[in-house]
């Protein structure tokens, strides 16, 4: 690109321009070529995540932990709480009478439920009650609270796209008993990972 004199002109336009706030277009130092991601392939082992959740189940009461799970921390995300880059997921156990109080959020959910009789989701007041195999899906800012009216734990897989909508700003929470929306400690990770 040009001779010498303009390479000279152009690095010090540059170093001025940074100055300002401001990067040169014309510079291939932050510019990528191909999609760039540290996510890595990875298989989370149901039996392993069981045991883990019955261990912990044995040590903490799900009034002390809030959720009786394991969050997935994908292995290339550096100790971030993401499965992927655009996904939460977390796995989670309910003993028969445990329940989640009402709340809704501006992230989407589904919920594969594992193992197990007898778990509901209510959406929006609609009662879903869910088997092994199943799906339900949450849609943003719907309202939705969990419980377990069977017998024995029933296990499922959440999946949230906290990362996304948090990394755009817009992630907000709201309990049922609240007027004021909840902050989130995720919302605060993703701009601080995205910084
Ligand atoms: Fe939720």
């Amino acid at each position: 690109m040009g001779n010498d004199a303009s390479k000279e002109q152009l690095a010090a336009l540059a170093t001025r321009m940074r100055k300002a706030n401001y990067l040169e277009w014309w510079s291939a130092t932050y510019r990528s070529e191909k999609p760039e991601t540290n996510v890595q392939a990875y298989l989370w082992a149901y039996q392993e995540m069981k045991d883990y959740m019955v261990e912990a189940g044995k040590l903490i009461s799900i009034e002390d932990a809030g959720r009786r799970g394991l969050i997935l921390a994908n292995p290339g995300l550096g100790g971030d709480p993401w499965m992927t880059d655009t996904l939460f997921g977390d796995v989670q156990i309910l003993s028969p009478g445990e329940e989640a109080p009402a709340h809704r959020h501006t992230t989407s959910a589904c919920r594969f439920f594992l193992e197990g009789e007898g778990c509901y989701t209510n959406v929006e007041g609609e009662k879903c009650t869910m088997g092994p195999g199943d799906l339900t899906i949450n849609p943003a800012w719907a309202w939705h609270d969990h419980g377990h009216e069977g017998k024995g734990n029933v296990t499922y897989l959440n999946m949230l796209d906290v990362p996304l909508v948090a990394g755009l700003g817009w992630w907000r929470g709201w309990a049922a008993c609240s007027t004021t929306p909840t902050t989130s400690r995720w919302a605060t990770r993703a701009r601080r990972s995205r910084a």
